[in-house]
């Protein structure tokens, strides 16, 4: 058998939701990562450092009510709108716990109908951002329902993205969940502030995935699964021990019924197997030794955080994912439900 044994891995891009739901998801993310940057779309979307600080505090609370928990520590994100205050950046800044500000393109994906509708409106907080070194982390998909659903994200970057790094040469800019191989090219070509992060169904499947014998609504995330060149791209990127490129697994969970419907939710579910399935990616290009970096230093390196000092091992050990597991009061059907799993978290 053989052993991995790396740092102890973060997650720079999370969703763990709140309420009962918080609770059943939340272990799976700490038993793997240290740190999580927590997503603000909830419904209230979380606007203010009040209500970061009241979320994070129901974070601490799930965690804590089982024990056994490691220590896990929630970096929280403000949901950036038309309307965010620049004081209210400054204030985020301060405030030590909030690390990020997320950009929703307004009506792009899950919760994002309070989202930004123009950026020239919140160009007040976004230059606060550049001024704090609060970090900028971006949904980059356009919402014009005339755009090819698989063209979003490459016009997302020429639309927005390009203007933005070019017109604010000092913000710290994160490219969330990179799909395509122009989100490649313009964040290996841009300034050093300017990273990704890329999700591990990104790297195991593209769009065919969705379409196996049937409709798999499992499958289904924004930005969508996209052909195999663009999966390959973001592999050589996420391989390639470039710092720009780090670990974010966009777990998002949704409850099955509202996945298995007529208009099922966007979102996978992959916290259960986090790191496994990234294991799984690099082995698949025989970069195993590129893993530590990718999802243990560069995501401490933007953020300006110490990287852990713990470890995890994981062996290579397969086992079969569950069909489905609780989720609040409903169920909740993980990406891979039911197939097997290469690596294994040693425990
Ligand atoms: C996310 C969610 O469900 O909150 N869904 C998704 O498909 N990734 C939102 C997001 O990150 O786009
Ligand atoms: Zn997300």
């Amino acid at each position: 058998m053989r052993e991995l044994t790396l740092l102890q891995p973060d997650d720079w891009h999370l969703h763990l939701r709140d309420g009962p739901a918080l609770a059943s998801v939340v272990h799976d993310a700490a038993k793997r990562f240290a740190r999580a940057i927590i997503m603000p779309n909830l419904t209230p979307p979380v606007t203010t450092v009040e209500a970061a600080r009241a979320y994070r505090d129901r974070i601490f609370d799930a965690l804590t009510a089982s024990s056994s928990q490691p220590r896990f520590e929630p970096l929280m994100t403000l949901y950036l709108t038309d309307n965010t205050p620049a004081e209210e950046i400054r204030k985020a800044k301060a405030s030590r716990f909030v690390h990020a500000v997320k950009l929703y393109p307004a009506g792009a994906t899950t919760h994002s109908d309070a989202g930004v509708t123009d950026i020239a409106k919140c160009m007040p907080a976004i230059e606060a951002m550049q001024e704090t070194g609060l970090p900028l982390l971006v949904h980059g998909e356009v919402t014009d329902p005339s755009v090819d659903v698989f063209d979003r994200e490459a016009a997302y970057i020429e639309q927005t993205l390009r203007p933005l790094v070019q017109r604010l040469p000092e913000l710290k800019l994160s490219m969330e969940h990179i799909t395509t191989r122009q989100a490649v090219d313009f964040v290996s070509t841009a300034r050093e502030n300017v990273v990704a992060t890329i999700t591990a169904q990104h790297l195991l499947y593209n769009r065919n995935a969705l379409f196996q014998g049937g409709v798999r609504p499992h499958y289904y995330c924004l930005p969508i699964l996209k052909r195999e060149e663009h999966r390959q791209a973001l592999v050589q990127a996420a391989t390639s021990g470039n710092p720009k490129f780090f670990l974010g697994t966009d777990s998002a969970p949704h409850e099955t019924a509202t996945k298995e419907t007529a208009c099922g939710c966007a979102g996978c579910y992959t916290a259960y197997a986090g790191i496994e399935l990234y294991a799984e990616a690099f082995d698949a290009v025989v970069a195993l030794d590129r893993l530590e970096g990718f999802a243990s230093r560069f995501g401490p390196a933007f953020y300006g955080l110490p990287v852990n000092e713990t470890r995890i091992t994981l062996v290579d050990n397969a086992w079969r994912a569950p069909l489905e597991q609780p989720f609040g009061a409903g169920r909740i059907t993980p990406l891979r439900a039911g197939e097997m799993h290469a690596w294994r978290l040693q425990t």
